[in-house]
């Protein structure tokens, strides 16, 4: 099978399927909506992955089913081949989803009150997490440069930390901002992080998401000290609905606090077409994996001549990684509630940048990871919110 241009463009009717991206947009905002907002795709998922679950659904019983040591192995090769990174088994804990293991870092790394760090606009769970475990939110805001891009601003950071902050969350590369963190900037934060003696916790759930030339850099490569990565095949190979995403954590002592919090939370791991469906991925997905990132290359690219055209007070920023473009409407002059109106009115549904944080009012975060056809028509009902 050829994963090139043809085969993502054809997409996927997805309707009845209790898709969230779809059956809730139209609940909600009825038929003609076209969604463009959750960080889901509108493509098959690798064929590998149907076949590995079709065949264990063949298999008719469905009792208890254990992790073993081929599903490690398949996310150790995986990493090893597309990222550089060597991970050692025993590092490894699989758990049902990334914000679960970011609520579990939290609860095992800090105690009630505790200030967390983290680098706003950013994924709202981030907020949400700190906040529903009794924490302390410590913003450290991205500073904007000239071109609509980000950077950490390490003195926000610094400053948090000399308040007595005692976690970082990092969401690397970064959603909503679109960025690839560099080995320097993030060798910058480590070491900021280390000389007050502070853990990070590093969401890399867009790890695959990095385009050309830029690189994924991940934080395990910099550091194995006081540091762990939440990970998943779930945004790559769209698969969320699969409930699967490991932490990985060669730290010893943080990794058994993480082990604790998740056995006193009663959270396990191993939902069995999960298991097959993910090992699938890792181990056969490659293929599918480079034809998506050329064909969202070319998305991104579309997304940007678009907004060129048809939005001339837009500011898009510069999409090094995500298939989720960040797109700074203030010069509209609309908050979020008269943005969302306006574009669900004219038939879209983006995710509003408030979800971010207070930093995305009048902001949209675009979903690219579609069909080109479903961006262009996007951003045509955009340009008539807008104006209308
Ligand atoms: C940065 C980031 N982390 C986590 C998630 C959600 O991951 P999960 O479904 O595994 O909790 C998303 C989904 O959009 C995300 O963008």
């Amino acid at each position: 099978m050829r994963f090139d241009h043809e085969y993502f463009d054809a997409g996927l009717y997805r309707l009845g399927t209790r898709c969230e991206k779809w059956d809730m947009a139209r609940e909600e905002h009825g038929e003609d909506v076209l969604p463009l907002w959750v960080a889901d795709m509108d493509f098959p998922s690798p064929p590998a992955v149907q076949e590995a679950i079709l065949a264990r659904a063949a298999h008719p019983t469905y009792g208890y089913t254990a992790e073993m040591d081929d599903d490690h192995q398949a996310l150790i090769d995986f990493w090893q081949r597309r990222h550089g990174l060597t991970i050692e088994k025993d590092s490894i804990t699989l758990m049902p989803c990334v914000v679960t293991g970011l609520k579990l870092a939290i609860l095992a790394l800090t105690q009630p009150g505790d200030g967390v760090i983290i680098l706003s606009p950013v994924y709202g769970p981030f907020r949400m997490s700190v906040e529903a475990t009794g924490r302390t939110l410590m913003e450290a805001p991205l500073k904007r440069r000239a071109d609509g891009g980000y950077d950490m601003d390490l003195a926000a950071v610094e400053k948090q930390l000399q308040s007595g902050a005692k976690l970082m969350l990092l969401c690397s590369p970064h959603n909503p901002a679109s960025r690839a963190w560099t080995a320097e900037e993030l060798t910058a934060l480590i070491s900021l992080l280390d000389k007050y003696g502070v853990p990070l916790v590093s969401d890399e759930i867009h790890a695959d998401f990095v385009y050309a030339p830029g690189k994924f850099v991940p934080v395990l490569t910099l550091t194995q000290k006081n540091t762990m990565s939440l990970c998943a095949a779930s945004k790559t190979f769209n698969l969320a609905g699969l409930q699967q995403a490991s932490c990985i954590c060669p730290d010893e002592k943080m990794r058994a606090a993480f082990r604790r919090e998740m056995d006193k939370a009663g959270v396990r791991a191993g939902n069995i077409f999960a298991l097959e469906g993910t090992r699938a991925a890792y181990n056969e997905g490659d293929a599918w994996l480079d034809g998506l990132m050329e064909y969202l290359d070319g998305n991104r690219r579309h997304l940007a001549a678009l907004v060129a055209e048809h939005l001339p007070k837009a500011r898009l920023t510069p999409l090094e990684a995500t298939y989720l473009g960040w797109l700074d409407l203030t010069a509209y002059g609309f908050g979020e509630d008269e943005l969302m109106q306006r574009t669900i009115a004219a038939g879209v549904q983006f995710t509003g940048g408030r979800f971010f944080g207070e930093g995305g009012d009048g902001f949209l975060r675009v979903n690219i990871g579609c069909p080109r056809r479903y961006i262009t028509e996007g951003m045509l009902r955009l340009k008539k919110a807008l104006e209308g």
